[in-house]
């Protein structure tokens, strides 16, 4: 088999950190070129990685001739970047969220759809150990039928103050549940069957980033005057097998614990879970009974890299021809769930949710 073209685009933090770094250790992956906007990261990367380097990521999918694109811009660009790139018939990796609503994810995977080529999108934390064995709780039958789950993705103090989280465009104008309460949200649907979900209630505040005091406790620099996005979401779930789902998260809160600390529950007839970590999980322990005890299962988890995982799971699906570990239907329902949070929050009822034809 032949070694597939990559060209990273968008090398920030992200981008260099999560996804060129592991492509550049993928077996399968040959990484050629990279893209991004801003021509000091441009240079300092291509120094590095002794790659090719490009403003223009449909420029470097025609010269260099790629196969496959990994997509770390920020997240109000993934959509559009990563339909061209479809459109051109190249396999995409793009970094969560894959869109900024409910219709630009349903476009994006059409357009893969169309082309016929693999869309993964970038979770990495799909790839914890202790997230897959929850899975394997699920899928084995042992956790038996799933009726409530609880997740919580909270920051003490944690608003991410550059514009690629602060900047309506960049960010996609949505705040935290769209940035960080999406990993939460998909490690409850991983785990759960990624059921349909049929309506959802929701609220939404902002009370930290329009105080001018909070600069100096959260992450970089923002304008508070300008400052509009939610720094606290909170919702609550059905799906059409009953089960029902709530989840909490925030940028900022006055809670008791230091950083960042993720957390759920899913509740199954059989037994029940309960896991902890930050945007992956770390922790997971099962909870359940025989004839005549109760018991607690905690697994010996192994130490994984999660990025390479990632990578290396986009790659075999392209050399095989398989579907991706994370696809973008499952997004489909994970932006329906968060549209639906952000439409009952605006609108102060429950609302339905009805998934798009694909
Ligand atoms: N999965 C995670 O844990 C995690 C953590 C942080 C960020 N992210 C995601 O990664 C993405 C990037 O975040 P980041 O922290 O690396 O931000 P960043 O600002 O450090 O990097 C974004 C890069 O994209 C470049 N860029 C902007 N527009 C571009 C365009 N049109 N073409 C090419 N490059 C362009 C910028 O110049 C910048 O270098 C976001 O979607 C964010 O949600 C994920």
């Amino acid at each position: 088999m032949g070694e597939v073209r990559v060209g990273v685009i968008g090398v920030g933090g992200h981008g260099r950190g999560r996804h060129l770094i592991p492509l550049t250790r993928t077996p399968g992956a040959r990484v050629v070129a990279v893209c991004d906007t801003n021509p000091a990261t441009l240079e300092s990367v291509c120094r590095e990685f002794h790659v090719a380097g490009y403003m223009d990521f449909k420029e470097m999918i025609e010269r260099e001739g790629l196969e496959a694109v990994s997509i770390a811009t920020p997240s109000g660009l993934h959509h559009r970047i990563a339909v061209e790139c479809l459109r051109r018939g190249v396999h995409a990796l793009v970094d969560k969220p894959l869109g900024a609503s409910l219709q630009e994810v349903a476009e994006v995977v059409r357009a893969a759809k169309q082309a016929n080529k693999v869309l993964m999108v970038g979770f990495w934390s799909r790839f914890s150990p202790a997230l897959r064995y929850g899975v394997e709780l699920y899928e084995s039958g042992t956790l038996g039928e799933p009726y409530y789950a609880y997740g919580y993705l909270v920051r003490r103090r944690g608003i991410p103050g550059k514009p690629t989280f602060i900047d309506k465009e960049l960010s996609g104008g949505k705040g935290v549940l769209l940035d960080i309460g999406c990993y939460m949200l998909d490690n409850i649907l991983a785990l759960t069957g990624f059921r349909r979900p049929v309506s959802a209630c929701g609220a939404v505040y902002t009370k930290f980033g329009k105080d001018p005091e909070e600069i100096k406790f959260n992450w970089g620099w923002w304008d508070p005057a300008r400052f509009e996005l939610e720094d606290f979401a909170a919702g609550f779930v059905r799906f059409d097998n009953g089960m029902t789902l709530t989840i909490e998260t925030a940028w900022a809160a006055n809670v008791s614990h230091r950083g960042e600390v993720g957390r759920l529950r899913v509740l199954g007839e059989k037994g029940g879970i309960e896991a902890e970590g930050h945007e992956a999980l770390q922790e997971i322990g099962f909870y359940s009974r025989t004839k005549s005890f109760l018991t607690d299962t905690k697994p010996l988890l192994p130490n994984a890299d999660l990025s390479f995982e990632m990578t290396k799971a986009f790659i075999r699906s392209i050399q095989e021809g398989t579907e991706p570990p994370v696809t973008g239907w499952q997004s489909v329902i994970l932006h329906a769930i968060m549209d639906a949070i952000y439409e009952s929050a605006s609108a102060g009822r429950e609302v339905r949710i009805n998934l798009p034809e694909i």
